[in-house]
């Protein structure tokens, strides 16, 4: 995909449907007595691949467009053949949650990226509830022979991941007895808890007064009843557009009815500490999710957002930031004091090592970048230049690499531009839609 420079952003946008939450919606509908109507379906291809897995599971799933019907008889039946993820973690870690509950084996799998990625984070917590998972050395394709009733546990994240805590509240539905997961590194993302209460499950759910730890919980075993749910955009979709039109002087855009829940929004909270100009209206809860508009000013000016020294993300934060460092990278190159990036060791294992393809793309347009093994720093504001860009198959470095590229002097091609299709396949209709030259 070739990328000309951009003057400005201006207009409106309503993004596709949150990926993190469609696959939420769908997955605990497949566990709900009845038939539940998720409308606003994310595009994705990751989301796509659930409801592939849970066809094989012998839900029955009707799409029209992006309204999605999800009904199950009884329950879920062994799988004629193995469940393919695709490139999607959160397909295969939730899941397994939901496997380690059943009386059938079943085997996970998906593409090459995602046959790379630690599953170890949720086989040992599995295999604590009485699940058998055999892998490859920790790796997919995981084969898991589930038990039931499941044992309770309480369990202590050695990592901060949604996707883990979420494969263990879906397993804690199927378990004898109260199932605790205690998050002690940092809060994620909370959409499984949400969503499992929108269904009608009494999870628990107590944080520390200064929020930095929580625990949530879940007694089983636990009945679901069908329930309508409404998908709001999706909000790291939106941190592309967030980011060029803060960035770019003279912009004026809106996102409408988008994702605003406050486990996801900490994107916002950094471009204001560098002087953006966001504004939220219209600020609502629907579905147990929190929706509303953001509205975004670029400077007046070029050099006019940034102010104030360089910024380091680290610690909680940088959990909170975990998929919007590569765009945040890219948007330090624009602040006249840099940017560092430290505690952020999960990027190198997600859909690519995301810390070497950031530092790789930014060299080859012309910016001064230090590489550490959690991390990374940019010295100084630097001038982008239109380069040779790969995606690495990473849909978030497709994404983040075509905002620099609107920034840039002269033309970039971004190699692998098709893989955004993993969590938005409209984003370059989308961002034509918007950006003026
Ligand atoms: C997700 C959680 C995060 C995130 C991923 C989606 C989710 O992964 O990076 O894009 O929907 O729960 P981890 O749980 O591995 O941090």
């Amino acid at each position: 995909m070739k990328i000309s420079p951009a003057r400005r952003i201006k207009g409106k946008v309503r993004l596709p449907g949150d990926k993190s939450i469609s696959h939420r919606a769908v997955l605990v509908a497949a566990l709900a007595n009845g038939e539940s109507h998720v409308q606003n379906f994310s595009t994705s291809q990751d989301c796509a691949s659930t409801l592939a897995c849970l066809r094989e599971l012998g839900v029955s799933i009707e799409r029209k467009g992006n309204d999605v019907c999800v009904a199950v008889n009884g329950s879920l039946r062994a799988p004629a053949k193995s469940l393919d993820c695709g490139n999607s973690g959160s397909t295969m870690r939730m899941l397994a949650g939901i496997l380690a509950g059943q009386d059938f084996a079943a085997t996970l799998t998906g593409d090459n990226s995602l046959q790379s990625r630690p599953m170890k984070r949720i086989i040992e917590p599995l295999e604590m509830m009485g699940a058998r998972v055999v892998s490859q050395q920790g790796r997919p394709p995981l084969r898991i022979e589930g038990h039931r009733p499941l044992e309770p546990i309480t369990y202590e994240l050695p990592v901060a991941s949604a996707q883990v805590k979420t494969c263990l509240l879906l397993a804690g539905l199927f378990a004898n007895g109260r199932t605790e997961i205690r998050e002690t590194l940092g809060i994620t993302r909370d959409h499984t808890e949400r969503m499992l209460q929108w269904f009608g499950a009494p999870i628990e759910i107590v944080q520390t007064r200064e929020k930095r730890s929580s625990t949530c919980a879940v007694v089983g075993p636990v009945g679901l009843t069908a329930h309508q749910v409404r998908v709001p955009g999706d909000f790291s979709s939106a941190t592309f557009f967030i980011a060029a039109a803060a960035l770019l002087p003279g912009s004026e855009l809106e996102i409408e009815a988008v994702g605003l829940n406050p486990t996801r929004t900490q994107f916002l909270a950094t471009l204001r500490s560098l002087g953006a100009k966001i504004e939220i209206t219209a600020t609502r809860e629907d579905c147990n999710e929190p929706v509303g508009t953001v509205r975004i000013q670029g400077p007046a000016s070029p050099g006019e957002m940034q102010e104030g020294s360089a910024i380091t993300i680290e610690g909680q934060v940088a959990d909170r930031l975990i998929d919007e460092l590569p765009l945040l990278a890219v948007v330090g190159t624009q602040t006249p004091g840099g940017l560092v990036i430290r505690d952020a060791r999960e990027l190198r294992l997600k859909e690519t090592d995301r810390i070497a393809a950031t530092v790789k793309n930014l060299r080859a347009m012309g910016a001064q970048v230090e590489e550490y093994e959690d991390g990374l720093a940019i010295a100084r504001r630097a001038r982008l230049q239109g380069a040779r860009l790969d995606s690495y198959g990473d849909h978030r470095i497709a994404m983040a690499f075509s905002v620099a590229a609107l920034l840039a002097e002269g033309d970039s091609e971004i190699f692998g531009s098709e893989c955004v299709a993993i969590s938005f396949p409209e984003f370059f209709d989308c961002l034509e839609s918007v950006v003026e030259r």
